[in-house]
C-alpha cells in the first residue's frame, strides 16, 4: 500500500517508514504534517491510516509527492500511447537541429577515445547552458548532453518532456497523466545517468570511454516505459484525495497548520546539499533555462539548506522547534545519532530545552546510509533516533 517511485535517492527511509508511522500514529492524530517529505517514503507510511500534508522545498520532490500521495486513478498505457507520436515528431526536429553533435557522437561511439569525446564537446560551439539552445524544448540537450547523458539520449529526454507538456496543453493528457510521465522520466534519468545516481558531478570520460559509450547507448524511451510501469502511487484514490502537498520552505511556513498539528521532520543531516545532488531533476521539472555554473552544471539559484551547514544547523533546529511551540503542536524528528547538529556541538534535547520544549527519545534503529559522492562506496550503517518534541507541560 506504500506505493513505489523507483528513483535513486539519498537518505531513503523506506525500510523504517512503517515503524515511524506506528510511533507517530500512537496519539491518534487527525492529520500528520511531513515537513521535509522528499520523495515521500515516510508520507506513504501513513497510507490508509491517516491523512497527510507533505511539504518540501524542491519542485521535483513536490511533483513526486503530488503524484505519490495525492493523485487520482491512473492509466500508464494511455499516457505512453498519447505522447508517442508527439515524442517522435519532436525527436526528429531535435535530431535535425543537433545533426552536427549527433554526427560527432556517432564518431565517438564508432571509435571511442578521449579525443573523440572532446570533438563532441567542440561541436556544440559554446558553453553548456542556454546558448546551446537551438529550438524550443531543447533544455536537457543544451545543459546536460555529453556529460550526464549522451547527445542522442538528451534529445530523447527532451522529446519526452516536451511531448508530455504539449499533450497536456492540448487537453490530451490530464494534469495527473502529465505528472506521471514526468516522474517516470526523472526516475529514468537517475538510472541512465553517467554519475552515481545523483548529479553532484558526472563521471570523467578519460579512462572510461567504453563504459561511457555503453551507458550512452541505452535507450531512453524503453527505460521511461519501464519506470512508468514500475511506479505505483500509495494507498487508494480515496486516501489520496484527503491529502495535501505544498512546495515551501518549512522553516518559513505561511500555510496554516490546522488544530494542534502532529508534525514529522526528517531534515538533511550531512553537508550534502540536496539541491546540488538533484539539480538535474529540478531543472528538468522547472524547464526554465536557468543560469548554471561549475563543471556539474548546477543552477545558480538552488536552495541551500541551513541543516547542512555547521554554522546554521542549530538555528535551523531552533526555527523548527519554534514552529512546534507557535502551533502548540507535537513534532517527531528522525535524525542520525552523529550528524551535523552533533558536529556543531549541540543535540536535539539541548535545542528543545532552549526554546522551552521537551525532547523524548522514543526509539533507535540502524539504517544503511549511502555515502554521497563516493561512487560505488559501500553504504555506512548509521544509528538513527526518533524523538518526540512537545511542550513540557503535557
Ligand atoms: C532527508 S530528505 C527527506 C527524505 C524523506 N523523508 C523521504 O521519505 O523521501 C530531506 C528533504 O528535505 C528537503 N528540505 C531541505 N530543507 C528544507 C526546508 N527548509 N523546507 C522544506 N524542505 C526542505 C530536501 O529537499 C529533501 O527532500
Amino acid at each position: 500500500m506504500e506505493g513505489n517511485v523507483p528513483i535513486r535517492y539519498l537518505g531513503s527511509k523506506s525500510r523504517v517508514a512503517a515503524t515511524i508511522a506506528r510511533e507517530v500514529l500512537n496519539g491518534h492524530p487527525t492529520q500528520v504534517v511531513d515537513l521535509f517529505a522528499g520523495v515521500g517514503h515516510l508520507s506513504s507510511g501513513f497510507a490508509m491510516k491517516c491523512p497527510v500534508h507533505s511539504i518540501d522545498v524542491s519542485a521535483f520532490a513536490a511533483e513526486i509527492l503530488m503524484w505519490r500521495i495525492a493523485s487520482g486513478p491512473r492509466d500508464p498505457d494511455q499516457v505512453a500511447a498519447t505522447i508517442e507520436p508527439i515524442y517522435a515528431e519532436h525527436q526528429s526536429l531535435m535530431s535535425d537541429a543537433y545533426a552536427r553533435e549527433r554526427e560527432a557522437e556517432a564518431t565517438f561511439f564508432a571509435s571511442p577515445s578521449a579525443a573523440a569525446f572532446m570533438e563532441v564537446e567542440a561541436s556544440f560551439g559554446s558553453e553548456p547552458g542556454e546558448t546551446r539552445c537551438r529550438l524550443d524544448g531543447s533544455l536537457i540537450t543544451s545543459y546536460f548532453a555529453n556529460s550526464y547523458f549522451g547527445v542522442r539520449q538528451a534529445i530523447e529526454l527532451d522529446a519526452i518532456r516536451c511531448a508530455l507538456s504539449r499533450a497536456r496543453s492540448e487537453g490530451r493528457l490530464t494534469v495527473d497523466g502529465e505528472r506521471e510521465g514526468l516522474i517516470a522520466l526523472l526516475c529514468a534519468m537517475t538510472h541512465l545517468s553517467n554519475s552515481p545516481g545523483h548529479f553532484a558531478q558526472w563521471f570523467a570520460v578519460e579512462g572510461r570511454v567504453s563504459e561511457v559509450t555503453k551507458l550512452w547507448s541505452r535507450g531512453v524511451w524503453t527505460q521511461w516505459r519501464r519506470e512508468l510501469h514500475r511506479m505505483r502511487p500509495a494507498g487508494t484514490v480515496d486516501w489520496r484525495r484527503g491529502n495535501r502537498v505544498t512546495r515551501a520552505n518549512s522553516l518559513e511556513l505561511d500555510v496554516p497548520l490546522a488544530g494542534r498539528p502532529v508534525m514529522l521532520a526528517d531534515p538533511p543531516y550531512t553537508e550534502a546539499q540536496y539541491s546540488r545532488f538533484y539539480h538535474v531533476l529540478e531543472t528538468t521539472t522547472l524547464y526554465d533555462y536557468p543560469e548554471c555554473h561549475h563543471r556539474g552544471r548546477y543552477r545558480s539559484d538552488r536552495y541551500k539548506s541551513p541543516f547542512s551547514h555547521r554554522t546554521g544547523v542549530i538555528e535551523a533546529f531552533r526555527s523548527l522547534f519554534d514552529l512546534t511551540l507557535r502551533s502548540n503542536g507535537e513534532l517527531f524528528v528522525t535524525y542520525p545519532e552523529c550528524a551535523m547538529l552533533h558536529k556543531a556541538g549541540s543535540s536535539i534535547p539541548d535545542v528543545a530545552m532552549e526554546v522551552g520544549l521537551r525532547a523524548t527519545r522514543i526509539s533507535t534503529y540502524e539504517l544503511a546510509h549511502a555515502a554521497p559522492g563516493r561512487g560505488q562506496a559501500r553504504p555506512k550503517i548509521v544509528k538513527e533516533e526518533l524523538w518526540r518534541v512537545d511542550a513540557q507541560s503535557r
